[in-house]
């Protein structure tokens, strides 16, 4: 069986190095005297504190990117290539957040390339889909559309490093999360996608997490009634308590 996966974004958040680095030990602190067993437990800072928490013990909790570039090196000003990210010891990368989707207009065909390219890298790498707003009649379509342009030319030998969360885009940051039936539903689609893309046995080694307003009152039900993976928790992670809590909603 696959781990569970708990993956906190902190956005570009906190606004000190001080700030960041007492966040990082407090929940580096509680994981390690939680021990969980089955869950891998993975934040991601802004880029500029990774350099600095790189150095901590990455057994317990592992580092992320927020996000990368699509080629490797070269002039390609104020960006950071997924192998950088791999030389400085992060583990995993998220790619295509709505966020970014919506305010820096990135394109299915960016994300495509960037997913690709963590890959490549060797980069575990988290790709972020979800049906917006005004989409929530046609959430299969919506996901079809994402996942055949996303992960056009993604090679098989790969998959065991990929994980998909599903992030419907008006549950993000609302306080408003889907109702764990639907995320079961969303997984179900998800499946039948990847099953059609990589055949069942490679599908089967795509990872599925939950994203959107997660909190520990509710993430036990991703997992128990909507089948998810784990979890990909925005503003809960800026609460080392909080994030804490999320993470032991699972006894091993
Ligand atoms: P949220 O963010 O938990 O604050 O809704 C989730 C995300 O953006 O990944």
């Amino acid at each position: 069986m696959k781990k569970l996966l708990a993956v906190g974004n902190w956005k570009m958040n906190p606004q000190t190095p001080k700030k960041a680095n007492s966040l990082f030990e407090i929940v580096a602190g509680g994981v390690k005297k939680m021990k969980p067993k089955n869950t891998e437990v993975v934040v991601c800072p802004p880029f500029v504190y990774l350099s600095a928490l790189s150095l901590r013990d990455s057994k317990i909790l592992q580092l992320g990117a927020q996000d990368c570039f699509w080629d490797q090196s070269g002039a390609y000003t104020g960006e950071i290539s997924p192998q950088m990210l791999k030389n400085l010891g992060c583990e995993y990368v998220i790619v295509g957040h709505s966020e970014r989707r919506k305010r820096l207009n990135e394109t299915d065909e960016m994300i495509n390339a960037k997913t690709i390219a963590a890959l490549d890298a060797g980069l575990k790498t988290i790709l972020c889909i979800g049906e917006k707003e005004g989409e929530r009649d046609e959430v299969a379509r919506i996901l079809k559309i994402q996942l055949q342009k996303n992960l056009k030319g993604i090679k098989t030998s790969v998959l065991a490093r990929f994980t998909i969360a599903y992030e419907p885009v008006w549950a993000i940051g609302t306080g408003d999360p889907c109702r764990p039936k639907d995320a079961r539903e969303a997984r179900i689609y998800i499946e039948r996608i990847l099953t059609d893309l990589f055949g069942k046995q490679h599908a089967a080694k795509i990872r599925i997490i939950y994203g959107g307003s997660v909190t520990s009152k509710i993430a036990r039900s991703y997992i128990d009634e909507g089948k998810m993976e784990g979890w990909l928790i925005g503003g809960a992670s800026l609460h080392a308590n909080e994030f804490l809590r999320i993470i032991g909603s699972i006894r091993d």
